[in-house]
């Protein structure tokens, strides 16, 4: 089509009319050149849209800066939170520099939305939100239902807690806000919600259906998968935990792995998941700060008060490749119909070393005395304090579920 129309141009008569009217013609071509090249290109959306005086806008919420605001964060009182997780609670733990709580993510273009509960209590009327995966996508549930708690009153709310799926309920809008445990999405032998630290860690990299039946019919799901996957290679089950007599294991590289993890996950979700009715989202990759060495400081996050500010930093740890896969996985599943929006919180996380519990929080084994001679060497740098990083990722989710026009 767009060939045509030059061909045209080439070959009118060159009168004054005419060159104007090849003018046009050549422009239009541009337009549509440039209008097939933006379609093929695709890839996966990651711009927000949303409605400003009456006038559709984008933004891409994702790329902006962390701004000191102490007067709007933080968004809610540590000990208020009726659910608050012992693990993320650095405040309750001892630590007594605490402006990791009062940062505002600003994006470039435009402004997130004011988070306001009572909107997203109304938009999840009847519904249930899960998010899927593990202890750091745990964490951003704590923080969305802290986000709520304070709003509900007492008799209002419950919480139940069963093996893998934890449920908070706000009765009156009969919504529920879950969290199911899956680390790895797949099958693994760390899906014991409780017992999980286990050194050999085995995937069977086939199997989703024991935990996706728990939220197929979810009307919003939020899934993460990455700190578990942070080593070279992975122990792969072919067959069953129960069997172990017909079981084959291969060690095979992670990556192939999380490719193949991913697919899993994405077949599921694209035979399974109503698209009309069901929201779809992906967290990108929680970055750790297990390293001083990455951004010249100490030995880990252990003792860090403040935010990075080169623009283009990126810990050591945080593989891109991961990055490529899922953006890959996305992008396919977007050309078999099916949307899932990635929240891309990796860079803009890289920037908050000092957001981490290091050694504020719960202890799950009495430390000795060379741990404590060492706090570093026992510091937590990959969950995020609570109020803090993970509130922001819900901010987002927020935009995209009460704001988001399509
Ligand atoms: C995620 O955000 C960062 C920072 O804005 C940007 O550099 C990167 O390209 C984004 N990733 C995708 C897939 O859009
Ligand atoms: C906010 O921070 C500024 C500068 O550190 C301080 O002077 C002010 O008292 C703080 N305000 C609140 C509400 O904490
Ligand atoms: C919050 O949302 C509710 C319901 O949409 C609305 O009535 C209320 O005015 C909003 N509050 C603020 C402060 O914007
Ligand atoms: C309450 O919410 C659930 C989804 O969590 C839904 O299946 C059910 O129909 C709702 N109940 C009513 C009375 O609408
Ligand atoms: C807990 O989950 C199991 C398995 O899904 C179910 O059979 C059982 O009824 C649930 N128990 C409660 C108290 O909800
Ligand atoms: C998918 O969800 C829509 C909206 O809730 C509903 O009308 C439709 O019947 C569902 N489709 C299937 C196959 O369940
Ligand atoms: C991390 O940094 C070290 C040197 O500081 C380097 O040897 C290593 O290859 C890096 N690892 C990754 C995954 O980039």
């Amino acid at each position: 089509m767009a060939k045509k129309n030059l061909e045209i141009v080439v070959n009118g008569t060159w009168g004054i009319r005419s060159s104007f009217r090849s003018l046009i013609a050549v422009l239009i071509t541009v337009l549509i050149i440039t209008a097939v090249y933006l379609t093929q290109e695709s890839g996966i959306r990651l711009v927000w849209e949303y409605r400003s005086n009456g006038l559709l806008s984008k933004c891409d919420l994702f790329s902006g800066k962390w701004v000191f605001d102490n007067e709007t964060y933080p968004l809610y009182k540590e000990q208020q939170c009726t659910f608050m997780s012992d693990q993320l609670a650095c405040e309750k733990f001892g630590r007594k520099d605490l402006s990791y709580q009062n940062w505002r993510w600003q994006p470039h273009q435009c402004n997130l939305p004011k988070f306001n509960a009572t909107a997203l209590l109304e938009r999840l009327r009847n519904k249930r939100l899960v998010f899927v995966g593990d202890s750091l996508n745990r964490g951003q549930w704590v923080s969305m239902v802290c986000l709520l708690d304070s709003w509900i009153s007492p008799k209002l709310k419950s919480m139940h807690n069963n093996g893998s799926l934890n449920a908070f309920k706000a009765i009156e809008f009969n919504a529920s806000i879950e969290f199911y445990w899956a680390p790895l999405l797949v099958e693994s032998n760390s899906d014991d919600s409780v017992n999980h630290r286990i050194p050999d860690r085995i995937v069977r990299v086939k199997a989703i259906e024991k935990h996706a039946r728990h939220w197929t019919d979810a009307d919003i799901l939020v899934f993460d998968s990455f700190v578990w996957w942070r080593r070279p290679e992975m122990k792969v089950l072919w067959g069953s935990f129960e069997s172990p007599d017909d079981a084959i294991y291969k060690e095979i590289e992670m990556l192939r792995v999380y490719e193949m993890a991913l697919r899993t996950w994405s077949d599921w979700v694209e035979v399974h998941v109503n698209r009309t009715k069901t929201q779809l989202f992906f967290v990108s990759m929680s970055p750790t700060h297990e390293s001083g060495e990455d951004w010249g400081g100490g030995e880990n996050c252990y003792k860090e008060t403040d935010a990075i500010l080169d623009e283009r930093y990126w810990g050591n740890d945080t593989n891109p490749k991961v990055m490529r896969v899922l953006e890959n996985v996305l992008d396919e599943l977007k050309g078999r119909g099916v949307n899932v929006q990635m929240l891309n919180i990796t860079q803009l996380s890289e920037y908050r070393k000092e957001g981490h519990p290091s050694i504020y929080r719960k202890q799950w084994e009495t430390l000795t005395e060379t741990q404590i001679a060492n706090p570093s060497s026992y510091a937590d740098c990959v969950h995020w304090c609570l109020p803090g990083v993970p509130d922001v990722w819900n901010e987002f989710l927020y935009a995209y579920i009460v704001h988001h026009q399509l």
